[in-house]
């Protein structure tokens, strides 16, 4: 209950909760090691998933917005295929399943209705779930088959931020511990590479004056706003559109790099702000060539890009993590630009208008 939390010395408890981002990945780290310091799921889930020969995420909104980062893991670290799907589409309209589907449930209240709609229909049909959430005895882990605790405690904003990256820890760990129990040889040693993201979000949050500064340049006097990706930077990108449109009312949308020419650069006018994400080295000259053609059409560009791939007249640079693990990292400054853009329009930030934390209608 919100009134058990203290706010502490914070304004907000969205501006707590992004800080906390830090101690929830250590937390999750601890959390999901044994005493030999290896990272470990619950056999009976790792043979669940290993006997599946496809994964369905279910999910709404921001924890849809994890999945698709968590697809990406699954797919490259266990060589396991998932498909994504958002919970309210899904109950109307199944997809066509796979002979040994297994369902993954991805909820930070584990109360949503649209999932929970899935799910009993998914069990009906005799499909076993699992249930990745922040609450310990919620109806979605209840009901579920198995379940994963994200540990990041209580999430009071109605805008989800640490559990966001919360999801993502998990599902990369359970995607890393699939793959070596699948003996998939890889070079990633994930707790590590977790700790140095850790790190990392938190220099981030030192430097948080920095995003207020972006917030009042790009998005004072807006009606909309773009945010540009590619590959995972497009997933991220979902996510930071959400937060900005839910808690500053700006219109803010995602767009992958590669579609603007196809529809949305009809959108660019003077002066219109497009936040690009450059984290992915593959993707790094593709997603400059984007920035290059909405300038061309007037855009203002804030580039955030990441340490070994930065390049002139970026904005931010973020530290260097592992290329898997850069959305636990790159939505912390769009977290923030979207906390301050709210407050500098005197929005309600912990309680925007016509949102509620869990949404437990249909
Ligand atoms: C996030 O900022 C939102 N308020 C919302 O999209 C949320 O993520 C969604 O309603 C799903 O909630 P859940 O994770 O509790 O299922």
């Amino acid at each position: 209950d919100a009134s058990d939390i203290e706010k502490g010395t914070y304004a907000h408890y969205m501006l707590k909760e992004i800080e906390e981002q830090p101690f929830v990945i250590r937390k999750i780290i601890q959390q999901y090691q044994d005493e030999q310091g290896d990272l470990t799921i619950d056999s009976s889930i790792v043979n669940v998933l290993n006997q599946a020969d496809r994964l369905y995420i279910v999910a709404a909104g921001t924890s849809y917005h994890a999945g698709l980062v968590g697809k990406q893991f699954l797919e490259k670290l266990a060589n396991i295929p998932t498909e994504v799907h958002l919970a309210s589409e899904f109950v109307y309209n199944m997809p066509l399943l796979s002979e040994k589907p297994l369902f993954i449930f991805i909820s930070q209240s584990g109360e949503t209705a649209d999932s929970r709609a899935v799910l009993v229909e998914v069990k009906k049909l005799g499909h076993k779930a699992l249930t990745i959430t922040n609450v310990p005895g919620s109806t979605l882990s209840r009901e579920a088959d198995y379940t994963l605790l994200l540990h990041a405690g209580p999430e009071i904003a109605v805008a989800s931020t640490k559990a966001y990256t919360a999801q993502i820890a998990v599902l990369a760990i359970l995607a890393d511990v699939l793959r070596k129990n699948k003996g998939i040889e890889k070079n990633i040693d994930l707790a590590h590479e977790l700790a140095i993201a850790a790190n990392a979000m938190e220099e981030i949050c030192d430097t948080k004056d920095e995003f207020e500064v972006i917030a009042s340049d790009y998005l004072s006097f807006v009606r909309n706003a773009f945010f540009i990706g590619r590959t995972l930077d497009y997933a991220v990108c979902l996510e930071g559109a959400l937060k900005l449109k839910e808690i500053s009312y700006i219109q803010a949308e995602g767009f992958a790099g590669g579609e603007l020419k196809h529809g949305p650069i009809a959108l660019i006018e003077d002066g219109t702000p497009v936040i690009a994400l450059a984290t992915q080295e593959n993707v790094n000259l593709n997603i400059r060539g984007n920035v290059k053609e909405v300038v061309a059409r007037g855009a203002n560009p804030c580039i955030i890009s990441m340490e070994g791939l930065e390049m002139n007249g970026d904005r931010f640079i973020l530290p260097a993590v592992h290329e898997l693990l850069t959305p636990l990292i790159s939505v912390v400054p769009l977290q923030y630009i979207s906390y301050y853009a709210a407050l500098h329009r005197g929005c309600d930030v912990d309680k925007p208008r016509n949102l509620a934390k869990s949404v437990t209608v249909e």
